[in-house]
């Protein structure tokens, strides 16, 4: 008998087959069972009628608990009630592995029970299809860069300096020095660019985040693009681009995944470039107007920039910070000195910033004062000074928090159901 995945099973109508799985759920009624089987691909009832199955397999259903592993062996019927369309009637059971009180019952649990578990939590039908979509905006976003001829280059993880500020940064011993875990593949990124042109990396990146929001994880997935000679609206068009591709690619490929988690998709649908572009400046006046007392120069916080996306449909870039709040690489405003020509994209329905970027400072002298006014330790920059030093060019690119797309797509509301294995403040475990 031919074993094949719940996922094709539409091919094999009238066919005998092997599903190889675990029980997901089951109901009897006197000379029934029905099992919820599933494989990983999918989930499949299997109806046990006594008399049609021998009585091995029979009594086995009495004893069957939830995530046993089994092989089921029957043949494919179409029924339009039963979930999926299609069920197993089945001939044979055979039992992999018994277990024994599996500790996620179908009962609601609560969060941190099943993050405890999140090594089980994993079989759930709604945490397979978020894991899913993430795999669908992973794969959606390598294909769109790969396709408009970017060259991958690889960040390193150890690094020797800081990239977003020395209060984030995890340290760790590296042969008698220190080293760092990335923050950010962007300088690389820079010397990428100098080299190929249009460059992008994706990777695991690391903030030592002391502050316990939904929004946060110490341990992330940044995809990061960098491109020579753009300015900071080629940098806004390339995002807006980007972030509308994907959100319409998940649209398209992941119709079930997406009706299993409930997302109200018709939101959704209205991502499409062009965005709305506000500066900072206006930003702090729609939250003025909104009753919010906020100083000009100070950084939004998530309440602020819930209120500040709420007033769009699409996801809005607030470009043009104060340069006192931003990072030492960022070009100033020719315009205005107080200005960083920096753009964050802030998704709707208040999930905040999900993109972050900007031009480069290209100008090696204006680069050495800024690395001074941060106190950051010269020597680690030489190599970065070098791209300055030998044919410097205006550049710009920006970093996608894998994570938060995947929380904004999936409409979840903390970032820790995004991510496999999440990493907080309080959770190194599992
Ligand atoms: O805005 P950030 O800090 O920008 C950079 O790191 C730039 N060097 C990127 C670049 O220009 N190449 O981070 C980029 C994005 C944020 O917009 C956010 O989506 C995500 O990374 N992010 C986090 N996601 C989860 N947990 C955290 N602690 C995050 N910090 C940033
Ligand atoms: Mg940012």
């Amino acid at each position: 008998m031919e074993w094949v995945y719940i996922e094709n099973i539409s091919e094999y109508e009238g066919k005998e087959v092997e599903i190889k799985g675990w029980l997901y759920n089951k109901r009897s009624g006197g000379k029934l069972f029905f099992l919820l089987v599933r494989d990983g691909t999918g989930i499949i009832q299997a109806v046990v009628v006594k008399g049609e199955v021998d009585e091995k397999t029979f009594n086995l259903c009495e004893e069957l608990t939830q995530e046993s592993s089994l092989i089921v062996r029957g043949k494919i019927n179409a029924d339009r009630r039963a979930p999926g369309g299609f069920e197993i009637q089945v001939k044979e059971i055979e039992l992999v592995h018994l277990a024994k009180d599996y500790p996620i019952t179908p009962k609601p649990h609560g969060i941190t029970f099943l993050l405890d578990l999140r090594h089980l939590w994993l079989r759930s039908r709604k945490q397979q299809a978020i894991l899913r979509i993430r795999h669908e905006v992973i794969r959606a976003l390598r294909d769109y860069y790969d396709e408009r001829g970017f060259v991958l280059i690889d960040a390193p993880i150890f690094t020797p300096s800081a990239c977003e500020g020395t209060t984030t940064l995890f340290e760790t011993q590296y042969f008698g020095t220190s080293a760092y875990l990335t923050q950010s593949g962007q300088l690389y990124e820079e010397a990428g660019a100098m080299a190929f042109g249009k460059v992008y990396c994706f990777g695991p990146t690391f903030r030592a985040e002391k502050s316990k929001t939904r929004r946060h994880l110490t341990e992330f997935w940044m995809l990061e693009p960098e491109v020579a000679y753009y300015d900071l609206d080629d940098n806004m068009d390339l995002a807006e681009d980007c972030i509308s591709y994907v959100v319409q690619r998940v649209l398209d490929r992941k119709k079930e995944e997406l009706k299993i988690i409930e997302r109200d998709t018709s939101k959704l649908e209205k991502v499409v470039k062009p965005f709305p572009k506000i500066s900072y400046t206006e930003a702090v006046n729609i939250l003025k107007k909104n009753g919010i007392e906020f100083e000009w120069g100070n950084d939004f916080g998530g309440k602020d920039e819930t209120i500040i996306s709420n007033q769009f449909e699409k996801p809005v870039f607030v470009h043009r910070f104060p340069a006192a709040i931003k990072a030492f690489y960022m070009k100033r405003d020719p315009l205005d000195e107080k200005l960083a020509l920096g753009c964050d994209l802030l998704a709707p329905e208040g999930y905040g910033e999900i993109i972050g970027g900007g031009q480069r400072e290209d100008s090696l002298e204006i680069l050495e004062k800024r690395i001074k006014e941060h106190n950051l330790p010269r020597e680690a920059f030489e190599w970065y000074f070098d791209l300055r030093k030998y044919g410097s060019v205006p550049h710009s690119g920006f970093g996608i928090g894998l994570e938060r797309v995947v929380a904004w797509i999936c409409g979840l509301s903390h970032l820790r159901e995004a991510i496999p294995f999440p990493r907080t403040i309080y959770r190194l475990s599992p």
